[in-house]
């Protein structure tokens, strides 16, 4: 069974919205720890719209679950990583421009870097894994470079929009999966999951663990509208 990671970014998005103290991701961690997450992910980008320092260093101190942190090789980030310590980092490119990660690490094109920055947080004891898509080429790539882990990056798969297509994407997971755990990597996936799309890719062989952001603080929203709504109004009709 596959264990689920929460990205929390989006928390920290609405958060950043008003440059205030609410809602803290702080307190969403705890509550998706409380709903049975087995990681809490978040991505601390260098132009910080939504991850603030300040937030890596609580959650390092109050996460209970494993940590995951999402960052670029950006020198300045590295130092926060491996002054904080999650148990895992997990590599990915970064575009300032970008809505969200578009796509996955060039590990082959930028062998010398990832190499430098996966052997200064391994020395640090961080397991690191790296964002790539599933090209067999890329997973060698990783292999090479001894990380413990390769996260795959399904929006190829999230973003088709016929069932030929989908199915056509899963398969290019399911054979970069099984490159992966033939090179000994653990196997993660992430990136537009969603309620709808999940299930074929949570019962692909041998996966170990899913991150999972955006749908679920989507739905939390939602399914929290209702009531926030209700303790307003008995607050302002007492
Ligand atoms: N995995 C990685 C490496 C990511 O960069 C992201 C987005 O921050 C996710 C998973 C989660 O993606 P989503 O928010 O689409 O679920």
């Amino acid at each position: 069974m596959p264990r689920l990671g929460v990205n929390i970014d989006h928390i920290a998005t609405i958060r950043q919205a008003r440059r205030t103290v609410e809602p803290d991701p702080v307190w969403a961690a705890a509550l998706a720890e409380l709903g049975g997450a087995d990681g809490i992910t978040i991505h601390l980008r260098e132009d910080r719209r939504h991850i603030q320092d300040r937030d890596v260093r609580v959650l390092r101190d109050t996460v209970q679950v494993k940590l995951n942190l999402e960052m670029a090789t950006a020198d300045e980030i590295v130092q926060i990583a491996l002054q904080t310590k999650p148990e895992q980092v997990t590599l990915v490119p970064e575009k300032r421009e970008e809505v969200t990660t578009e796509g996955g690490l060039d590990v082959i094109g930028n062998r010398d870097r990832v190499g430098q920055v996966v052997r200064q947080l391994q020395d640090a004891g961080i397991d690191v894994s790296l964002f790539i898509d599933p090209e067999v080429a890329q997973i060698e790539a990783s292999r090479d470079l001894g990380v413990s882990g390769i996260e795959l990056h399904t929006g190829c798969y999230a973003d088709a929009t016929t069932e030929a297509a989908q199915a056509d994407e899963l398969q290019k997971l399911q054979v970069a999966g099984a490159a992966a755990r033939n090179a000994g990597l653990l196997l993660h996936l992430g990136h537009g999951l969603t309620y709808r799309n999940v299930i074929p890719v949570a019962r692909m062989e041998g996966v170990c663990e899913l991150n999972i952001g955006h749908s679920i603080i989507a739905r939390a929203v939602l399914v929290g509208l209702e009531r926030a709504v209700r303790e307003m109004k008995q607050l302002i009709t007492i």
